[in-house]
């Protein structure tokens, strides 16, 4: 099992006796909810689970503790390892001897049927008692408080376990629904598609060692890719006269748009040029007839001429395909990417850096609609209306005088 970490207070002889007592705790989730433990004594909560008894796996440990402490029946087949937490310290009887606890955490599902509660004397006292959460950072926030107030580190433990569990369970909830959408763009072998992009943009690397599909301030091209995607889609959807517009072909090509980034250093950077022999071998390789291949081939290899955009004979998917490329990185997400860039140049920025980039290039730009369609010029408003908000508080919040910020450029 992986470890999670590790917490040793290194208060012990290290040659001292070791006592080790191995326990079991399991991450219920049921409609949303987590199964934690209220811990009245301490106003805390904790996983349920506890120590293993001889002879017993921490996997039985396990559906007996939860058992006993909760009535909640763990299917035994839904049961997942997640990892495991080490603690040392100083032995509370010993006090030349090594306490060391594995403390084995699991991911687990509970059964309908419940059993009646066999709480132990331990817990009665603490008053301990099951309840279901709605999210596991409130409970982190309830044990921080804990953990200053008793100093206990089963609370820190406890806290540390369930801040990371909550952040795997969201990056799982997060994949399931990803593969939900992919699966509901249709029938084309779109997942193929997009993890073939995933591995080529990765690919290269360029001179920092960073890779073409990451930049220096965290933007990846592959979700830059999954986004053009959606927005695309989203733009198809929103368009009431379809005539002339080939679904498949336009999500098949904003997968494909940027492939190219991958190589362009190579081929003289123009990456729309350069990722049109990598769509056509992708799709001639999978079968799809040639004249067709060309066809998409041809959207990615246009979708930079934003230029062609207002004239009134440019091809439907490609426009729909450059408006959803300039959707994306607009309104608040624009806003959050060039924080992270101002960071990235400047360590020692400061909201006012940021503040100033807003105001000289992120508000600017996003005022130069170059969309031309009914429906992407919605959008579009739709996402600059809220960072026209944003820029205006956040003068307001940050420079003194408020209003009068002309004066501060
Ligand atoms: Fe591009
Ligand atoms: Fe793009």
């Amino acid at each position: 099992m992986k470890e999670l970490f590790r917490m040793d207070r290194k208060n012990y002889n290290p040659e001292g006796k070791v006592y080790r007592r191995p326990s079991s705790r399991a991450i219920i989730m049921k409609g949303g909810k987590v199964l934690l433990n209220y811990i009245a004594k301490y106003d805390c909560y904790e996983f349920p689970g506890g120590g293993l008894e001889a002879g017993e796996t921490p996997e039985q440990a396990l559906l007996r503790e939860v058992a006993e402490e909760t009535g909640q029946v763990i299917i035994p087949g839904s049961v997942r390892e997640y990892g495991i937490v080490i603690r040392r310290q100083q032995d509370s009887k010993d006090p030349d001897g090594i306490f060391e606890q594995e403390n084995y955490y699991y991911f687990a599902e509970a059964a309908d049927k419940t059993v009646p509660r066999k709480p132990d004397t331990h817990e009665i006292e603490d008053g301990a008692e099951p309840v279901w959460i709605e999210a596991l950072p409130a409970a982190v926030r309830r044990n921080r408080k804990a953990f200053e107030r008793a100093g206990e580190p089963f609370i820190e433990r406890e806290m540390r376990v369930m801040d990371m569990a909550d952040e795997e369970l969201r990056r799982r909830s997060w994949e399931k629904a990803e593969e939900a959408a992919i699966r509901s763009l249709g029938d084309a072998d779109y997942a193929g598609m997009l993890s073939f992009v995933k591995s080529t943009l990765g690919e290269m690397q360029t001179e920092n060692g960073i890779g073409a599909h990451k930049t220096e301030f965290g933007y990846t091209r592959y979700e830059h890719t999954k986004r053009v995607l959606g927005w695309a889609k989203r733009l198809y959807d929103a368009t009431p006269d379809k005539a002339g517009l080939r679904y498949e072909d336009l999500m098949i090509a904003a997968i494909f748009h940027d492939v190219g980034r991958a190589f362009a250093a190579k081929s003289g950077g123009d990456h729309a040029k350069a990722g049109v022999p990598i769509t056509r071998n992708w799709l001639l390789s999978n079968g799809y007839d040639p004249e067709r291949t060309e066809y998409i081939a041809s959207l990615v290899g246009f979708h930079s001429d934003k230029w062609r955009m207002p004239d009134p004979s440019i091809d439907r998917n490609l426009l729909m395909l450059m408006e959803a490329d300039l959707l994306d990185d607009m309104g608040l997400l624009g806003i959050v990417m060039d924080t992270l860039i101002v960071r990235a140049r400047k360590t020692e920025a400061t909201f006012f850096d940021c503040y100033n980039h807003y105001e000289r290039y992120t508000h600017p730009l996003q005022h130069e609609c170059p969309v031309v369609t009914k429906e992407a010029k919605a959008f579009w408003e739709e996402k600059t209306a809220l960072t026209d908000r944003f820029v205006e508080q956040y003068r307001r919040d940050i420079l003194p005088g408020g209003e009068n910020y002309i004066g501060y450029r």
